[in-house]
Formats: structure tokens, sequence, C-alpha cells
């Protein structure tokens, strides 16, 4: 199994490219399945959850073609792949590919808005919380679907086809929302999704359904409002920036100080995010098409956050603020609202040093002068790329164990930083 070695205390200098969103692409790409022509998405990340869910969608009869791609080819930025599901021959989702990857479960919606049946399995547990599905299928119900639970498989059924409905989510579910608009979208007449995601990610989702056809009315508001139409066409789309790489290097630059060109991201897809570093005496500049990050030796200040729904600070950034924080001069407060169990990179933060005590869903972080570089192991994707970049602001050696985690979510992460001046590779084995 591959590991990353860090070698800390470097400051990091110069420019990142930020990739296609990872949360928009796997999406965007299960979007393919609503329509029988091609849909074309520009900006796709080379990583391991894009692979899998292209075996996935392939299952179900997607045919799914790599523009430009050649083997051996050194690594670029953002794939176009083109997706198209002339006939789906498959609507089951079997366990042993939607375990590996929960956001396949989303492909619930599309098979059953398509094919008037779906039968796809739980997802199972996941590192960072028990994770229900009630909410898909609350919203699916509301859409007319029959739904039952049989050995480990939701089977759905909507034997004349979806009818629009009224859906009020009790409670912000990015995955649901998604998963009901996309079914919604094949519906007879018209939704209405109440305490709807806007997680920019959703309305990325939302305009590549409307370029499709699709009327969908409320894009990045907490209402939607989707007319359903008989059936969605070819379209061509760019996946959005990816807000939480962009939030995780910002923090690795904070954390090391230095000087560092974001290209490519958005501030106002993180403006959360992006006050908790201003308060932590980073220096954010957006720039043209791009966010210059910079902290000289000023010492970061301790923030008080918790995670949100957006466009709160996110929770797929938390581990990494923490990993900031341990570095800060006092105390700091991070409260995680969204997933229960979401905590378990604070014992290895700690073996690096790190003084952290956890009570419930409240992290405190008291700021120690210096991180010491050890081995540690994560148990998902923003977890690892924590210790990353504590292990980049340590002294001395860090060696991160489980590195298909990262690989999971960070495209080129270790050329990406050592063109900053990181000192970080990559143990094969
Ligand atoms: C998406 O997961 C992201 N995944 C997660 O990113 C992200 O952390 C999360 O949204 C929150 O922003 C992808 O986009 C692929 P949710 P999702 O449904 O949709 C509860 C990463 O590291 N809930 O918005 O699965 C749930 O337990 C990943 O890239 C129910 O109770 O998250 C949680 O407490 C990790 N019932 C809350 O809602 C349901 O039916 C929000 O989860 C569904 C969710």
């Amino acid at each position: 199994m591959d590991r990353i070695r860090v070698r800390g205390g470097r400051r990091l200098e110069g420019e990142i490219e930020i990739s296609g969103a990872k949360n928009a692409t796997l999406p965007l790409m299960i979007a393919s399945l609503l329509s029988a022509e091609r849909l074309t998405l520009e900006n796709v990340p080379h990583l391991a959850d894009v692979t899998l869910l292209a075996r996935i969608l392939r299952n179900h009869g997607v045919d799914i073609a790599m523009e430009g791609k050649r083997s051996g080819a050194p690594p670029h930025p953002g794939e176009t792949y083109h997706l198209e599901a002339r006939e789906i021959v498959d609507t089951t989702a079997p366990y042993d590919l939607v375990a590996k990857m929960r956001a396949s479960f989303w492909v619930l919606g599309p098979l059953l808005a398509r094919c008037h049946e779906a039968r796809v399995s739980m997802p199972g547990g996941c590192a960072i919380g028990t994770r229900p599905v009630d909410l898909y299928l609350m919203g699916l119900s509301e859409l007319g679907a029959e739904i039952d639970v049989e050995g480990g498989y939701v089977v759905a059924r909507a034997p004349g086809g979806l009818r629009g409905g009224r859906i009020i989510f009790p409670k912000v579910s990015v995955g649901a929302t998604i998963c009901v608009m996309m079914a919604a979208s094949l519906a007879r007449g018209e939704t209405v999704i109440e305490n709807a995601a806007r997680e920019p990610e959703v309305g990325d989702v939302a305009r590549c359904l409307q370029a499709m056809g699709a009327r969908i009315d409320g894009i990045d508001t907490g209402t939607l409002t989707i007319a359903g139409v008989s059936s969605l066409g070819a379209a061509r789309h760019a996946v959005l920036p990816d807000r939480i790489e962009t939030g995780t290097y910002a923090m690795a630059v904070a954390a090391t100080g230095g000087d560092v060109l974001l290209k490519g991201a958005r501030a106002e897809l993180l403006e959360a995010a992006l006050d908790v570093l201003e308060r932590a005496g980073v220096a954010i500049k957006p720039e043209d098409g791009a966010i210059r990050v910079r902290r000289n030796d000023v010492p970061l200040q301790p923030v008080d956050v918790e995670t949100r729904p957006f466009p709160g600070f996110p929770t797929d950034l938390q581990a990494q603020l923490m990993a900031l924080m341990t570095r800060a001069a006092g105390t700091s407060t991070i409260r995680e609202t969204i997933f229960e169990n979401r905590f378990m990179h604070v014992q290895e933060l700690v073996r690096l040093g790190a003084n952290i005590t956890l009570q419930g869903d409240l992290a405190t972080v008291r700021g120690v002068a210096q991180l010491k570089g050890a081995p540690v192991m994560a148990t998902d994707l923003r977890a690892s790329v924590s210790l990353v970049i504590a292990g980049l602001a340590a002294e001395g050696e860090t060696i991160i164990n489980r590195v298909y985690h990262l690989d999971r979510g960070f495209e080129n992460l270790e050329r990406k930083l050592g063109n900053c001046g990181a000192v970080i590779e990559r143990l094969s084995s």
C-alpha cells in the first residue's frame, strides 16, 4: 500500500491549479443516466472515485469515453468525459460497488425516473458517521415511488412513472437534494423541494440538468421548483472548481507560511472558510480567476468555528482547519454539527504533538509551539489531508499511511505541493 512521506518546515511559494470539484463531478456523471443522449463533462478531475463511478455507470449501460487520454500521458488539468446512456441495461447497483462509494447510491433517483424501477444496495456505514438514507426514501416516496428494503437493497418502483410532489426536508442533505432533483426532472408535473441543500455542487448539477433540458427554478436557494419533462437531451458542461481543494491548499499555506496563487479558485464558493482564515491572520486576496493566500511571520490567531451546511463553514474542511489551529497562538474550538463521528483525525494529530481534547461534538485545540513528525494513519479523505497539512508544518518526517484515501479526492497532491517547495513524496510498495 502506498504511503506519503513529508519533510516539514518549508514555506509554500508558487502556484497551484485547482481541479474540478469531486463532489460535483460524481453527481454530474450520474446525471447521464437521465438521458439517451450524450452528456459531455469538461474539467473532470483524475480521481479514484471518478474511475470507480465510471465502472458503476458502465454496469448500468453508460458508454463512457475520455477525450485526449493516452496511456502514459502526463497528468493534465481536467479531462473531458463523454457519457451516453442510450439504453439502461441493468437497474441494479450491487453491494460490492455501492459499498465502496456512498455517492453511487444516488443512481437510485435517475434509474427510477427513467426506468420506473431500481434496485440499489444500501450504502452501509462509513468512517465519519452512520449516514442514513431516510431522506432519499422520503423524497422519492413523495414522487410516487413504492419503496421496500429487501436483503440490504432499496427496491423502488414507480409503475406509471414518477409524478411531481412537495418535499420538505427536515434536515439539509446534499445527496438527497441531488437525488430527488434528478428524479423530479423526469417526473410528471411540478415538484417543490423545500430546505434543499444550497451547496455549490447542487447548483452545478442543477445547471447541467437545465442544459440537458430540465426546468428548474430557485437554483442556489433553499427552494427548488422543478417542472418535469418527458425526456432530457444532450449537453456540454464544465465542472466547477473544487472549493474543498481550494480551502485545503489555503490552509496548507496558512500552516507553513508562504505565498501561493490558487489558480481557477473562486472565492464566492468558500467565503465562510476564507473569512475564518482572515480571522486567523492569513491574507486572502481574490485576483482575476484565482485567489492569493499569504502568511508571513505573524502568529496564527485561534478561532471558534462550527460546521454548517452551505453557506456556513463546510464539514469537509473541518479536519484541515483543526490541523491548522494546532499551531495557533491560543485556544480554538471547532464544533462538528454535520456528522457525528468526524473526529478520527484527532488522535493522529495528537501523535504529531497536537493538544486537542474532545467532548461530544466539540474539539478544543490548544495551540502548541511546534509539531513533530511521526507515522500516522487516517480513515477518510479529509482526515488524511489534514495530516498532510500537519506534516508540512511539523519538524522532521511524517509518514502518512493509507494514501488511497487521498487518491479518492485530491488530484496530483504531491506534485501540486511539491511545485510550491514542499518536500513530499509517494513511497510505493
Ligand atoms: C455530501 O455527502 C458530500 N459527498 C460529503 O463530502 C459532505 O461532507 C456532505 O455532503 C456534507 O456537505 C459528496 O458530495 C459525494 P448529506 P452526503 O446527505 O450527501 C444526514 C467528502 O469528503 N442524512 O448532506 O452524503 C447525514 O447523516 C464527502 O468529499 C440523514 O440523516 O451528505 C448528515 O448528518 C464526505 N438522512 C447530514 O444529513 C439522509 O437520508 C448531511 O449529510 C441523508 C443524510
